[in-house]
């Protein structure tokens, strides 16, 4: 269980994260997604109780993050960013230590189940220092299994990963997400959608979306988007939009044209389109606008690549 309310961390002069809350149960993955500093590494290393935050509460398996670190730190799995391991250590040898430190009972049978977990079974006996990139990620990973932690905190867990291991990575995460509860980083929309049950959208240090994948792929695939213009001054045109049964969202663009959008299957430009006229409107154009993955979430990220 993870629980967030009002988390700010500033470094220096340079705000970070801004109130940020959320909640994670068990038996759930939680992904959060972002751009590149939006935040997610900074919240994570907060909920893993190794940087206290500037503001707010975070509890973490029960304990607080601040008052009881030690407690947290027992029950998390952390796959940080940048996974820190020993290059001159053996493999069995360095997680057997990790392993010891946490006293963890028949380390040996652990060991070896996490290696298989992960796939270095058969690097078991070699130098950390000779793992390739994506190794050392699934070391990481087979590091923070070994105490069967009943939180894992995962900070983009199949990077560096090739195409194989990302499915068989996303596996393994989704089989430990039944019982646990998982908190993952990503910044590939995909990747949150195929992991995950609830996605959250940080930018700039702050949520800006919350939801389950289902309805987040419900509005990347369900709905539908059409950009609507009319000759002259449209004061009125979204109001007078908005009121047709069906649409979901209707805002003004800057040129004066407005968007809006329906659910797929339930086609509701010809009433636009009526009303609109009734209204006493020149429709001038009625078109789709697809929303692909991206462009929700640029739209989403408030990007200004979005807004073409
Ligand atoms: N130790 C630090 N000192 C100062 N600023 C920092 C520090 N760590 C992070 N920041 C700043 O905090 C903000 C959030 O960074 P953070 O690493 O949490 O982002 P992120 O979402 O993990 O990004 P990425 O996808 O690139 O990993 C950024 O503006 C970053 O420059
Ligand atoms: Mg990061």
């Amino acid at each position: 269980m993870i629980k967030v309310s009002g988390l700010t961390k500033d470094y220096g002069a340079r705000r970070a994260i801004h109130n940020v809350s959320f909640d994670a149960q068990q038996g759930e993955i939680v992904g959060f997604l972002g751009p590149n500093g939006a935040g997610k590494t900074t919240t994570m290393r907060i909920l893993t109780g190794y940087m206290p935050p500037t503001d707010g509460e975070a509890v973490v398996a029960g304990y607080d993050v601040v008052e009881e670190s030690l407690e947290v730190r027992k029950r998390v799995g952390y796959l940080p960013e940048t996974v820190p391991l020993y290059n001159d250590m053996i493999v069995f040898d360095y997680l057997k230590f990790m392993g010891e430190l946490r006293k963890i009972p028949n380390v040996d049978e652990r060991v070896d189940e996490v290696l298989d977990m992960v796939g270095l079974f058969d690097r078991a006996d070699g130098y950390i220092g000779n793992l390739s990139k994506g190794m050392r990620q699934r070391m990481g990973l087979a590091q923070a299994l070994l105490h069967r932690p009943e939180v894992l905190i995962l900070d983009e867990p199949t990077i560096g990963l090739d195409p194989g291991q990302v499915v068989e990575v996303r596996e393994l995460i989704r089989e430990i997400g039944r019982e646990r509860t998982v908190l993952l980083s990503t910044h590939l929309l995909n990747e949150a959608q195929n992991i995950c049950d609830r996605v959250l959208i940080i930018n700039k240090g702050k949520i800006v979306a919350e939801d389950t994948t289902e309805n987040l792929q419900a509005r990347l695939i369900g709905a539908e988007r059409v950009v609507l213009r009319v000759r002259g001054e449209a004061d009125d045109l979204a109001k007078t939009i908005k009121q047709v049964k069906g649409v979901q969202v209707a805002e003004t663009k800057d040129d004066g044209s407005v968007e809006f959008e329906f659910a797929s299957g339930k086609d509701v430009r010809p009433e636009v389109a009526k009303q609109v006229i009734n209204a006493g409107y020149d429709l001038i154009e009625l078109r789709p606008l697809g929303m692909s993955l991206e462009e929700i979430f640029l739209e989403l990220t408030g990007s200004d690549a979005a807004k073409k």
